[in-house]
């Protein structure tokens, strides 16, 4: 969803350096470096527990780090407070005063600061315009739905213009038609006001339709940090390549090794396959994974007419979601190949449990994998 408007983009604004928290013998920050740019709608991608909210209070201030520094905006921010940083955070789990009206949940922070009145009026009124919710400051949190609190939180975390806003999970309690409306909105109101937005989540869905960059987490350290296409394309490893969407992973064994080619024999996906492949791979290796997407693989009741390399398989299992079908389909050695497939015609016969099918696909979309 990003626009490429990189070049306002590549300064650096927020530099991470080395940063690591541990709680007593427990390290739930492990020696992260990062640069985020200005402008960047940046997140961090993690499961349970991999130490998203440790590394976003380290940034605001809230968690003093083990080790390590972090840098805004050229000043070194590691032992300032977190008032005196040019950062807001959004919580995990942001509640807005109950008692307290749309309008005033917004303008709380203008109040304590002492901001006349007049003015106040206007940032709030500006701010509900721009969270779509003009008509909706009167009215009290418990009249709102759970997308429009979540605009609330939003609006009252912008109103005092910080250069960095953290969002710690800020969509975990919206449906997911919801989620995908306020993705959209968030995108659209982060461009608008060119804030740095560094988003946590553990949704993967949310991370890739969101951000112009992704660091995948895990026990406390990045694995990977890069745009979306490139982190679903070109996972660094099984791990990732399995937290991010689906993957099929096969054993394949290692018959030849060039410069920027390997040749691998995995039965499983029909034998042979000769792969292009840049990165290095240790002598005494000889058994790699071969991985595949299963909107990869086109699926079919009658071998492929063009060249590529086509298996046969049996449905053992499928599921009709309108828009897609995704099939479970035993390979002749008994594994399982999972493939989705767009429903494109209203009339087709839907390929069906049991049914035998040929799986195909482009061998570009061969994907090896060493770690
Ligand atoms: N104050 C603390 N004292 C001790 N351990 C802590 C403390 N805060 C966090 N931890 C531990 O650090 C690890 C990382 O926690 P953190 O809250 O950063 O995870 P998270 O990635 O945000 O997870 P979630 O997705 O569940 O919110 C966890 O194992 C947690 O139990
Ligand atoms: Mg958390």
């Amino acid at each position: 969803m990003s626009n490429d408007n990189q070049t306002t983009k590549k300064q650096p604004f927020i530099e991470i350096k080395g940063i690591s928290k541990h709680f007593g013998d427990f390290v739930a920050v492990n020696k992260v470096d990062l640069t985020i740019f200005k402008g960047e709608l940046f997140s961090i991608l993690g499961a349970s527990g991999s130490g998203k909210t440790t590394l976003l209070r380290v940034m605001a201030g809230l968690e003093t780090p083990t080790e390590g520094s972090i840098i805004i905006d050229g000043i070194d921010m590691t032992h300032i407070p977190p008032y005196e940083r040019p950062v807001n955070i959004m919580f995990q789990n942001y509640a807005l005063f109950p008692h307290m009206t749309v309008f005033d949940n917004v303008a709380y922070g203008l109040k304590k600061e002492k901001m006349p009145k007049g003015e106040i009026k206007s940032k709030v009124a500006q701010m509900l315009e721009l969270v779509k919710l003009s008509e909706y400051n009167h009215r009290k949190p418990d009249q709102l739905s759970g997308g429009q609190s979540q605009r609330v939180a939003l609006a009252r975390a912008l109103i005092k213009q910080p250069k960095v806003l953290l969002l710690d999970e800020p969509m975990a309690a919206l449906d997911k038609k919801l989620k995908q409306n306020t993705a959209f909105e968030l995108v659209n109101i982060q461009e608008e006001l060119g804030v740095t937005f560094i988003i946590v989540t553990h949704d993967q869905e949310e991370a890739m339709t969101l951000s112009d960059r992704i660091a995948v987490m895990e026990e406390g350290k990045f694995l990977q940090i890069g745009p979306p296409s490139e982190i679903y394309e070109n996972p660094r490893s099984k791990f990732i390549a399995d937290f991010v969407g689906n993957i099929n992973m096969f054993e394949a064994t290692i018959l030849s090794k060039q410069a920027s080619k390997i040749v691998v024999n995995c039965p499983t996906l029909g034998g042979q396959h000769e792969i292009d492949f840049n990165g290095s791979i240790a002598d005494d290796i000889e058994s790699i994974t071969l991985a595949i997407r299963p909107e990869k693989i086109m699926i079919n009741n009658q071998p492929p007419s063009s060249e590529n390399t086509y298996i046969k398989g049996i449905v053992e299992d499928f599921g009709y979601f309108g828009n897609l079908s995704i099939y479970r389909v035993k390979t002749s050695d008994g594994n399982i190949i999972q493939v989705s497939k767009q429903n494109r015609y209203r009339s087709e016969r839907i390929i069906s449990w049991d049914d035998e099918v040929y799986l195909s696909w482009e061998p570009s979309n061969l994907l090896l994998l060493t770690e």
